[in-house]
């Protein structure tokens, strides 16, 4: 049971306000003495006077203009807009965006068309956790120019680190989390499921009383089973959960073991039952539309959907709860790790420039702006003790741990093929989970794909039986 709060956000934010403070009338006179009109024409100049040569005496001697690629899942792009202006404001510096697809993939790949291009559109670049292995060449070594890079996460500083180089640095991170509507579970007197039998049951009950009692459409699971990247993040949560894994620790293929296929069947069972046959093409942001507007008891998302889902006019305000994700026989809650690091394009001719921006949106202050204002999960561990942020985000004190030991995708063994494997797998998942081929079968032809003698897209596969 979370404790009620104030909506953290919904996308919309007042200004932030930055730049010299505007003087007030309180400033130079008693209060109690109103001067003339005429003094107070002649006070306001001298004053704009002033502050425009405050404002000068801070700008740059050449004012720097920049290009930031942004976007994402959410109110991301929004979030980045409200800290690179006022960053822009207060340095003196022009910041213009790039608009980037939603979908991590599609994204990935307008970035590499636009390197492999040998385009300079973009200097600062938002990057995914599994991306600088994939960029390395393209992006600017930020080792020695950023204090405090310790403080964050040891997964995301691994994720942003390249044969020694830090090419990125943490912004948010993400874990896939559970959400459930608090009111349905407690009107059907169902505890928040601990295991994936368990959801499954309890999604099945709430899903038949709800539909009976005339409330359709009405599903009891929404999750991202599209086939593109979030597919590879739902799969690995499902087979670690079940105490197997999609490579061992040699980087030898583990997602054929019997656990990891039971995983991959009962995932394939709850389309068309308890999660609508829909879900084979969901995202992100098409489980939350279903799940913000009531019609789902259950939902596997990031935490950015908790503010939106809490925001003002949410159907759902109040009324959710955040769990760690189920788990299966033999195994134990696991999140796949995400998020997102902000890199500068090595090509920027405003390195400098570039550098201070990516040092002013991932300063721990804003960090913990935009956990209190958009519910994303700090990358700094020391803010999951802030009192603000856990007001806004009270499932972040019980999800410390979960966001800590978050599962990676397998970035660091493709290296720079990371694209050609997470297709492979979430294509060969997609595959199982729609129900064009079993787990067995399935599992078996995904190995023959990322193993092809002619071209075997990892190191291990030769060793492979
Ligand atoms: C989230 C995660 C990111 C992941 C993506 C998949 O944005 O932060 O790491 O790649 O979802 O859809």
């Amino acid at each position: 049971m979370w404790p009620k709060h104030a909506p953290a956000g919904s996308g919309q934010h007042p200004p932030v306000v930055c730049g010299p403070r505007q003087p007030t009338g309180d400033l130079d006179y008693h209060p109690s003495v109103t001067p003339p009109p005429s003094l107070r024409r002649l006070r306001r100049v001298i004053l704009g006077i002033a502050a425009a040569a405050l404002v000068a005496a801070s700008a740059p001697a050449q004012a720097a203009r920049l290009v930031i690629a942004c976007g994402g899942i959410g109110t991301e792009s929004e979030q980045c807009r409200i800290a690179a202006d006022a960053w822009a404001r207060r340095t003196g510096h022009q910041v213009d965006y790039f608009a980037l697809p939603r979908p991590a993939d599609e994204r990935l790949a307008l970035i590499r068309q636009l390197f492999a291009a040998g385009s300079n559109a973009i200097d600062v670049i938002a990057v995914d956790v599994v991306w600088p292995g994939m960029l390395a060449s393209h992006l600017l070594a930020l080792t020695s120019r950023i204090d405090g890079i310790d403080r964050h996460l040891p997964a995301m500083r691994d994720a942003a680190t390249v044969d020694g180089r830090l090419l990125a640095v943490p912004w948010f991170t993400d874990g896939g989390v559970l959400f459930y509507r608090r009111d349905l579970l407690e009107r059907h007197r169902r505890p928040v499921p601990r295991t994936w039998q368990e959801l499954t049951e309890t999604a099945a009950l709430i899903q038949r009383a709800e539909r009976a009692a005339g409330h359709s459409p009405f599903w009891g699971y929404v999750w991202q089973a599209r086939a593109y990247e979030g597919l590879t993040c739902n799969a690995l949560e499902l087979i670690t959960s079940h105490g197997a894994r999609l490579f061992d620790a040699d980087g030898r293929i583990a997602f054929d073991s019997a656990p990891a296929r039971d995983a991959l069947t009962q995932a394939a069972s709850w389309v068309g039952t308890i999660s609508p046959p829909g879900v084979l093409n969901y995202a992100e942001e098409d489980s939350r539309g279903v799940f913000q507007s009531g019609h789902a008891v259950f939902m596997r998302n990031w935490p950015y959907a908790w503010s939106l889902a809490q925001g003002e006019g949410s159907p759902v305000r109040g009324k959710v709860g955040i769990a760690p994700l189920p788990h299966g026989p033999g195994g134990g809650s696991a999140a796949a790790l995400g998020g997102r690091m902000l890199a500068v394009a090595a090509h920027t001719r405003e390195p400098e420039a570039a550098i201070d921006l990516v040092r002013a949106l991932t300063a721990p202050q804003e960090i913990r702006r935009r956990a209190i204002e958009a519910g994303f999960a700090p990358s700094l561990p020391a803010l999951y003790g802030d009192a603000d942020v856990l007001a806004a985000n009270p499932h972040f004190g019980p999800l410390a741990e979960v966001f800590r030991q978050s599962v990676a995708r397998p970035s660091a063994l493709a290296g720079e093929r990371y694209g050609q494997v997470s297709a492979a797998l979430f294509t060969g998942f997609h595959a199982i989970l729609a129900g064009r081929i079993d787990a067995t079968r399935g599992t078996a032809a995904l190995r023959a794909t990322l193993c092809r003698p002619a071209n075997p897209l990892l190191a291990a596969c030769g060793a492979e039986r």
